[in-house]
Parts: C-alpha cells; structure tokens; sequence
C-alpha cells in the first residue's frame, strides 16, 4: 500500500528517533507519532489465528491485563470490540477527515455480514490501527502487512477502504514461496 494522498500537513514535533515503545501500538501511534512523519510500516500483527502462542509476557499486575489480552490471539466480542466499533462509527470521526466513508460503510456492512463476533472483533481492532498507520504515514510512505489466508481477504477490503478511499494506492501481494514442488504455476503475485 502506499499512502499517496493529498493530506495538507499539520505541525507537528519530529518523531523520536530510534526508540522502541513497548505497549499497545495503538496508543504508541495515537500519543507518540506525529501525522505524516513515517516513511514505511511493516506489521506483523495477530492474524485471527485463535491461537495464543503470541504471548510476549505473563507477568504483567492486573492493571496490565488489557494489554495482555491483545497479545493473544483469540478474539471475542467484548468491550474493546465495542468501544472500537463506536469510535469508527461515530459520526465525528467521519467528519473530522479521521475516517472515510469507505471505512465506516465497509465496518457497518460487516457487521451486518458477519454479526458481532469474534472476526468481526478482530477488524474491528486492526482497522482502528490501520487508521492511525496512514495517518502517520507520509504522503510517499508505504506500509506492508503481514498476515495468512484466516482473514486476509477482509483486511484487504479494510486496507482499500482507508489507503485507497484517500488516494492511496494497492501495490501488490507478496507471497511467502515456501518450498518448491510439482505442479507450480505462474502466480501474478510476487514471491520470495
Ligand atoms: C504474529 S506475531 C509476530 C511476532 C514477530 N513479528 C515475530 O516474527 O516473531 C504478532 C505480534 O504482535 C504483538 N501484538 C499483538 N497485539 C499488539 C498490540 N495491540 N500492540 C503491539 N503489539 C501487539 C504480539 O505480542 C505478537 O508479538
């Protein structure tokens, strides 16, 4: 994806360079990263895989639960997947220029699609992340996600509906070549 839109530049503080944050990427790019500061992101987030090997930590005082349960990926639908849904469909997100219509149009669609669950839950929570990504994204900055077949098509969807709802533009799909067998065929996609 690259950002590619016409957002008129606000002042901001430079970004810290070369330093780590460690927390919720949420916050981190909601307090910490000024817009358009960023040349490329790269994440390798949750995929949906209802597994909870993704533990970095089990240590964490109670006060850290909410950051523990987003290191773990099993989704439900609870009160972090309400809030989230409220902040995309609120109309002052819309127009404050923060959210496109694409975005909160693609989310009420899917929620209708797919009921108040745990994929919704999941999109839910990485569209409010991929929201601030091209935030702080510069205008000819790039941002790569990582994720598997679980729910790639939906992020897709959620990545059109942010970066290209603001004249962003889809580059390509990278795919992971594993291992080399009989019956290959010509992908159109790029492969490493
Ligand atoms: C698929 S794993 C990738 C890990 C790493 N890239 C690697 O290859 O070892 C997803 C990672 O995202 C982290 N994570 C999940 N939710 C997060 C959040 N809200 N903020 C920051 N990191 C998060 C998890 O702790 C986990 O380490």
């Amino acid at each position: 994806m690259a950002a590619n839109r016409p957002t008129p530049p606000r002042p901001s503080p430079p970004n810290p360079a070369n330093r780590l944050f460690y927390g919720d990427n949420l916050d981190v790019l909601r307090s910490k990263i000024a817009d358009n500061s960023v040349d490329l992101c790269y994440i390798d987030p949750p995929f949906n895989s209802k597994r909870n090997n993704f533990q970095i930590y089990n240590n964490q005082g109670s006060e850290d639960r909410a950051q523990a349960q987003a290191f773990v990926d099993t989704w439900e639908w609870g009160d972090e997947a309400v809030a989230g849904l409220d902040w995309i469909t609120d109309i002052a997100q819309l127009q404050s220029g923060r959210l496109t219509e694409q975005t909160v149009e693609l989310i009420r669609g899917l929620e209708k699609v797919l009921k108040r669950g745990a994929l919704l839950a999941y999109l839910v929570h990485m569209t409010q992340r991929i929201v601030e990504i091209h935030r702080v994204l510069k205008p000819t900055g790039s941002f790569y996600l990582h994720c598997d077949p679980t729910a790639s098509h939906y992020l897709k969807l959620v990545l059109d509906a942010v970066f290209c709802g603001q004249g962003g533009d889809f580059l390509n799909e990278i795919i992971w070549k594993r291992k080399t067998g009989r019956g290959e065929t010509n992908h159109k996609s790029s492969r490493f």
